[in-house]
């Protein structure tokens, strides 16, 4: 597929209003996206485990206009309040995605969207929301020339969600999804993410994420500005070449089930993430006292516990807990009674993997 592919041809139906609803999960991803190149393509491959808890819904109501417009005509609202502060970033996706979804002059559009995790948690919802955005679109497209695939429709709302922040890219079908071409993966793309084709044990099956809410303030370095580190960081190609390495490991990781080796992957991702941000010019420690504590916790644990518990982290001080099904039970009982004290507010969210963004009627 090239970029070209997802320009349409000129639409045969009319549509003079409607109203489409989509609920999209974010994702934590296990070989981390950090560095990109023009046009929201990845400096390096990436897979994530999407979630089911931890989720956007966002309606689109759209009526057409009497005539095209020079500017894109849309309101938004978060939890039902009018949000001017996200108009900029949705002007900045409707700019880029024009080309590729020529119907957006042509329309009005009502943008209500609401998260099911708290606000400003420091949960990422750049993720969740710009994908659910690019599939209510999609949705409008499809409704413009019906005779698109369900493979077409899921391949360009990847790759719109990508062109509104990259991990939405990987936030649309699937429970385990990569994004970024590899040499081992067959049919992976710069352009969208994909359905991971390779074989995966069942033990990865329903695995749990628990985001511990450790620090709930703005974030201290946007994703753009981070991404931007990479450029002309010192150590920018190793590391490139590790996730690539990293993601070859992962298959007979994946297929096997071995547990021990896919904890050594992803706490070394986690782990490197953070290096990079220490060793950019400007540099950031984004971890924050209890994000090490609560490390520290789950190390002593796993080690006396023997159970598989391990941790992730975002491009903040949160910390995502992941662990099989089987050891749920043990592990929870361990979040609340050593990790809860060191979140603010004692806050924590239990997700698991879920398949993906669905359409709501
Ligand atoms: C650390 O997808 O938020 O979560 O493309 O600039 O919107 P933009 O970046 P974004 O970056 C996510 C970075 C990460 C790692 C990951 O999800 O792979």
């Amino acid at each position: 597929m090239t970029e070209k592919e997802f320009i349409p041809s000129p639409y045969k139906i009319d549509v003079p209003s409607g109203k489409t609803t989509y609920k999209s999960p974010s994702n934590i991803a296990l070989v981390k996206y950090w560095g990109k190149k023009a046009n929201q393509i990845p400096a390096n491959p990436s897979i994530s485990f999407t979630l089911n808890e931890c989720a956007t819904v966002t309606t689109l109501t759209y009526s057409k206009l009497e005539k095209e417009s020079k500017a894109f005509s849309f309101e938004v609202s978060l939890e039902g309040k009018k949000e001017e502060g996200f108009k900029p970033k949705i002007n900045t996706f409707f700019k880029r995605v024009y080309e590729y979804l020529p119907f957006l002059r042509e329309y009005h559009f009502e943008i209500e969207t609401s998260n099911s995790f708290p606000h400003s948690s420091g949960i990422a919802s750049s993720a969740s929301g710009m994908s659910a955005l690019a599939l209510c679109l999609m949705d409008i497209e499809k409704s413009l020339n019906p005779d698109m695939t369900v493979e077409f429709f899921n391949q360009k709302a990847s790759f719109l969600a990508r062109l509104g922040s990259g991990s939405a890219a990987r936030s649309i079908k699937g429970s385990l999804v990569q994004w970024g071409e590899h040499a081992g993966i067959k049919g992976s793309s710069n352009l969208f993410g994909i359905e991971y084709p390779h074989k995966v044990h069942p033990v990865f099956q329903n695995y749990c994420d628990t985001i511990l809410l450790v620090d709930k303030g703005q974030k201290q370095v946007s994703s753009t500005v981070g991404h931007d580190l990479m450029h002309g960081h010192p150590f920018a190609q190793q590391r490139f070449s590790q996730a690539h390495e990293n993601l070859s490991k992962l298959e007979s990781i994946f297929a096997s089930g071995d547990i021990k080796n896919f904890i050594a992957i992803v706490e070394s991702e986690a782990l490197t993430l953070h290096a990079m941000m220490m060793t950019s010019q400007p540099y950031f420690i984004l971890m924050k006292p209890n994000t090490l504590e609560i490390i520290n916790k789950i190390w002593a644990f796993r080690e006396s516990s023997k159970t598989h518990v391990c941790f992730t982290l975002d491009a903040g001080a949160n910390v995502h807990v992941l662990y099989p099904e089987n050891e749920k039970a043990q592990v929870q009982q361990f979040i609340k009674d050593d990790l809860a004290s060191f979140c603010q507010n004692r806050q924590f969210i239990h997700d698991f993997i879920g398949n993906g963004a669905r359409k709501i009627n």
